[in-house]
């Protein structure tokens, strides 16, 4: 579609490099170090009365970030009678999206406080997803859509990017015209909060986007009334799942479901790979974000040939990590999200532990939810029964001649989402990316941390339905299924 003003660069962000932008952002978070917000229902009708949970920071337990008093299922009635797609100009809605992202801006220290205290977001996580947030806002804004929206549209988001996700699906659905009920993960209904104020403050009518913070009943309800008439959801490949039978027996024929899931993401390191870049490359792709990213390295294969010398350089790396409060600068790792999450790896850790299997770990804090960065050696990603959703990178060493074996085994885990290749061959750059199975395909690089407009994000497989977010066939999946592309 024609664009109604000239497209907007992408965010500039912060320089952490700087010591005057770290003094600005420091002096604009501090009146939130200590503040609570609360969370609600944030309906076009009445909201029914609550009692509020408190929200607790994942590094410091005792630091209590807010309340959320949560939805109930007749919220869900509610807001589903009340809601009313943005029927005005697609030229307009742009504009009042791009004005939201200004206000997301303008709101970095408050946004930078609760990332930190109540998803454990380190400085640099902040950064990058204020700048995603702000780039899906102005990248759906204007590229707004003409075409006739589906209708009523919910928006189911998952805890690891709570405003970029959350504010990714939220703008698409509205920039194309549809009523948005959003329901952000249980953890993180806080940030969520903040982002459907800022959208209103902005100009979006309430009867065009209501919240309903809650659990997956709510998600559930959300996503099996007849009145819902398509589902963008990011999350468990499980999840999705259940929501896909939900809306089959629900929803009228081909509502639109948007699923961008979970991964089990490779990476190839070969003998001819340069050491150091390789070294970078797994460091960020594996530990950022506590790697607590859906495209986070998983499973790394280096070339036997190369491997001693390489995990040496790695550990070394790793030494260099400081797990800690992600409200303090030096913080590289944060905490994992909730004491079940750190059980869950706990667990897993342990087990290889028993087995003998764990190459290196480095201490975290002993009070919050940390979970340090560890090293586990296995066969292949075929020991790898689930996605282990935190700082553990698993490593396997392959002969020259198993690496046609080892595209295959990737590939038959039936994820597709990220994959990483470290080589200095270009024949093999070309035919490796041509049989892996991955929707982000990264060469010499990280694999994580895709732009928005110059790197369309999504998976293929167990990984997701696609369209790729961030890209130009997103916003058509919002558009009333008749008026929707095929192919797309
Ligand atoms: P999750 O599936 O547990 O929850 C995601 C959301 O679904 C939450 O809001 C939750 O309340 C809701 N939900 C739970 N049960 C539901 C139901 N029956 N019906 C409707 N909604 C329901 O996932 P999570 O733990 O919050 O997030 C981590 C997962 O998300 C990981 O698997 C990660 O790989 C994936 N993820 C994928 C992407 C991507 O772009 N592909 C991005 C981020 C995260
Ligand atoms: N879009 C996020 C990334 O690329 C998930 O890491």
């Amino acid at each position: 579609p024609e664009l109604f003003a000239p497209e907007r660069p992408n965010s500039i962000g912060f320089d952490l490099r700087d010591v005057p932008t770290l003094a600005t952002i420091d002096a604009a978070r501090a009146p939130f170090h200590a503040h609570t917000w609360e969370a609600a229902p944030l309906l076009a009708g009445d909201v029914n009365a609550h009692t509020p949970k408190t929200m607790h920071n994942p590094a410091l337990p005792a630091d209590v970030v807010g309340t959320v008093a949560t939805a109930t299922l007749e919220d869900v009635n509610t807001a589903l009678d009340a809601a009313k797609p943005w029927d005005i100009p697609a030229q307009e809605r742009g504009v009042i999206l791009n004005k939201a992202a200004d206000l997301y801006e303008e709101n970095f220290g408050l946004l930078f406080a609760l990332l930190a205290r109540e998803a454990g977001k380190t400085q640099l996580d902040a950064v990058a997803e204020l700048r995603e947030a702000v780039d899906f806002l102005r990248y759906y804004g204007t590229h707004a859509p003409a075409t006739p929206p589906a209708g009523n549209f919910t928006c189911i988001s998952p805890w690891n990017f709570p405003l970029a996700i959350f504010s990714g699906q939220v703008s698409a659905a509205l920039a194309a015209g549809n009523a948005v009920l959003a329901k952000p993960a249980e953890q993180t209904p806080l940030i969520a909060h903040q982002a459907v104020a800022l959208l209103h403050k902005a100009g979006v009518p309430r009867s065009a986007l209501q919240l309903l913070p809650g659990a997956g009943d709510i998600g559930a309800a959300l996503t099996s009334d007849p009145r819902v008439d398509g589902v963008a959801f990011t999350g468990s490949t499980e999840t999705a799942m259940k929501i896909r039978s939900a809306m089959a027996d629900n929803l009228t024929p081909g509502a639109p479901l948007i699923a961008e899931t979970g991964g089990l993401n490779a990476m190839i390191v070969d003998s001819t790979a340069l050491p150091e870049q390789a070294v970078t490359a797994i460091v960020e792709s594996a530990f950022q974000s506590a790697g607590q990213r859906c495209s986070a390295l998983r499973c790394l294969y280096v070339q036997e040939d190369i491997a001693d010398g390489l995990l040496e350089m790695l550990t070394g790396a790793m030494k260099e990590l400081h797990t800690g409060d992600p409200w303090n600068l030096a913080a590289d790792s944060g905490p994992v999200i909730d004491a079940q999450a750190q059980s869950g790896i706990a667990t897993h850790i342990a087990q290889a532990q028993a087995e003998g299997r764990v190459l290196f770990e480095l201490p975290a804090p002993q009070t919050g939810t940390f979970i340090a960065p560890t090293l586990i050696r296995v066969t292949g990603i075929a020991d790898l029964e689930r996605e282990i959703f935190g700082p553990v990178l698993h490593v396997a060493t392959f002969k020259s001649h198993e690496l046609d074996a080892v595209v295959e085994a990737i590939n038959a885990t039936g994820y597709g989402l990220t994959f990483g290749l470290q080589t200095r061959i270009d024949d093999r750059v070309q035919s490796i990316s041509d049989r892996i199975e991955a929707g982000n395909i990264y060469v010499n690089r990280n694999q994580i941390g895709a732009i928005v407009g110059s790197q369309p994000f999504g998976g293929e497989g167990l990984s997701g339905t696609g369209p790729k977010a961030g890209g130009p066939h997103y916003l058509a999946r919002f558009a009333k299924p008749e008026a929707q592309p095929s192919g797309t």
